[in-house]
């Protein structure tokens, strides 16, 4: 699948969102190596803690489903669903990525205009995985 296509799934995901404390709308394709993809959305909590990113919502529905093996990763959000600029992913799904991703996984920052190319490397130096 093309990045274009991915972030396009990537959009359609964040008008998912369940973001009605911070109003930051989220999602997240994961392409795996079959070339199945998982979409995900945040999903907020009035505890605040509880809340889930969309990349950890696709990974964590992709990991149920026995998905082991993933190729890359597009997100895109923004203030009430308009995307401003990149929306780079936390640093705990960061974490997440490593879990199940090697240093060569790619991640797609949707932009306004079509999106930046990251490798996990890039975005998780020095990395800790077991
Ligand atoms: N959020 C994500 O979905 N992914 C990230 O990597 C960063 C933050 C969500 C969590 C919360 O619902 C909103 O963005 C504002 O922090």
């Amino acid at each position: 699948m093309n990045p274009e296509k991915l972030c396009e799934l990537a959009k359609e995901a964040m008008t998912h969102a369940y973001a009605p404390y911070s109003g930051y709308r989220v999602g997240a394709a994961l392409l795996c190596a079959d070339g199945t993809v998982y979409q995900g959305c945040n999903i907020e909590n009035a505890a605040y803690s509880p809340t889930n990113c969309a990349e950890r919502t696709a990974f964590f529905k992709a990991i149920y489903d026995g998905q082991r093996d993933f190729a890359a990763i597009a997100i895109c959000g923004g203030k009430d669903g308009v995307i401003s600029g990149l929306f780079p992913p936390c640093g705990v799904c960061r974490q997440v990525m490593r879990e199940f991703c090697g240093e060569e996984f790619i991640i797609y920052m949707v932009t306004p205009e079509g999106y930046e190319k990251r490798t996990l490397a890039q975005l998780l130096p020095d990395s800790f995985s077991l």
